[in-house]
């Protein structure tokens, strides 16, 4: 059974990618590479023994993808492609309305044309904005704080209108937390273009002695030791969820389904250094800053409708995460790009 993987050769791609190849099915990757290379597909290649037929191409393309939908039979899309850093979407919010909202229309409308109606869509926490409790659920309110999570809510609108008015649809929109790790190979992980944002990331680069110190938005929230407190998610963890996920819809009828990915264990900034430090002997120096605006004190998810619709519960602990993140770090100082 072939499906085909937008974003495929992405951070969370690429690792979902493997997971899929593992769980039997063949995969058709497209991807733009705008922010990722085509050597992560290469080593998916070379991790699983697979041969992974991949299109360069950009998800508005209309005429390219049915051109793929034309060339192989494509039962279910998983869509990660997408843009994703929240302060380029300050800046450019017409990017990110054309590439993520107009793409994943014209992905929609091209499925749709071929009956292909099953798809994941890799939707983020970020759409519960300020988060009114915690854990969060599904139920919570919605909100959307910057132009990055408007995308996300508009594509899930967009998906419940698609169900609304054709119900041999097949849904999932998954709203992920914080992924971090890389597969336990050190040959995939995360290579963000230019500086990152996130904290992964850049403990990886202060660790590595790229940057001399890490700064930590914030000691005064009201958290056990006044620094933000995320749910982070070993990234091999989401990606068994997708395959999971998956699936679940491809044995439905008709179903529209959202679904919080996360640990359901909050931990503060300090925490994660803390752990990383043990685990790799590396100091991360860090300072302590302002907030950084937008920012919200506590965010961890109620995973328990995936745990019980899925049969599906994060398993890898923080200080694996920091191992594989790290391993990935030491293997591939420079990303992708040293080869
Ligand atoms: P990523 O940037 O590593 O992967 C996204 C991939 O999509 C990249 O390879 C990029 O080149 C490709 N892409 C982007 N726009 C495209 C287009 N128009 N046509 C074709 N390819 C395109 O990001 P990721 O971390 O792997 O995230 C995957 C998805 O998950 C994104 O939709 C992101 O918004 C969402 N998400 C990520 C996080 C996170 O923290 N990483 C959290 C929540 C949700
Ligand atoms: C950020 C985005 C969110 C997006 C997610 C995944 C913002 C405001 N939010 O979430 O929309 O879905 O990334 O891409 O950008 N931190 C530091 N120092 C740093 C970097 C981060 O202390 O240099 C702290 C943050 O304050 C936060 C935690 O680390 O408490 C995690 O930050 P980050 O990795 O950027 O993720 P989010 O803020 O959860």
């Amino acid at each position: 059974m072939t499906i085909l993987v937008t974003g495929g050769a992405g951070y969370i791609g690429s690792h979902t990618c493997i997971e899929l190849i593992n769980g039997g099915f063949d995969i058709v990757v497209v991807d733009n590479l705008c922010n990722s290379f085509k050597e992560s597909i290469l080593r998916v290649e070379k991790i699983t023994g697979a041969t992974i037929p991949f299109y360069e191409l950009d998800i508005q393309n209309n005429k390219g993808l049915k051109k793929i939908f034309e060339s192989h039979d494509i039962k279910a899309v998983l869509h990660f492609a997408g843009l994703k850093s929240v302060s380029e979407s300050v800046s450019n919010p017409d990017k990110y309305h054309s590439n993520n909202v107009v793409g994943s229309e014209n992905l929609f409308q091209v499925m749709s044309k071929f009956k292909c109606k099953n798809i994941i869509f890799s939707s983020s926490a970020t759409v519960y904005g300020i988060p009114k409790y915690v854990p969060i659920d599904e139920r919570s309110p919605l909100d959307a704080i910057n132009p990055y999570g408007e995308t996300k809510l508009m594509v899930e609108n967009i998906l419940c209108n698609l169900y609304a008015n054709d119900k041999t649809w097949n849904i999932a929109m998954l709203r992920y937390f914080n992924p971090v790790g890389a597969h336990d190979s050190g040959l995939i992980g995360e290579d963000p273009n230019g500086t990152p944002n996130n904290l992964m990331p850049l403990i990886m680069r202060t660790a590595s002695g790229k940057d001399p110190k890490i700064k930590i938005y914030g000691d005064d929230y009201e958290t056990e030791d006044g620094s933000g407190v995320r749910d982070y998610i070993h990234v091999v963890d989401l990606a068994k969820a997708h395959v999971k996920a998956l699936r679940f819809i491809l044995e439905e009828e008709s179903r529209i389904l959202v679904v919080n990915l996360g640990t359901g264990h909050g931990v503060s900034v300090l925490k994660l250094i803390n752990i990383f430090q043990s685990v790799s002997g590396k100091l991360v120096p860090f300072e302590i800053a302002e907030r950084r605006e937008g920012d919200v004190a506590i965010s961890y998810a109620n995973p328990t409708l995936a745990n019980k619709i899925l049969d599906w519960r994060a398993e890898k602990s923080l200080e694996k995460m920091c191992e594989d993140a790290w391993r990935w770090q030491c293997m591939n100082p420079n990303g992708y790009q040293e080869n």
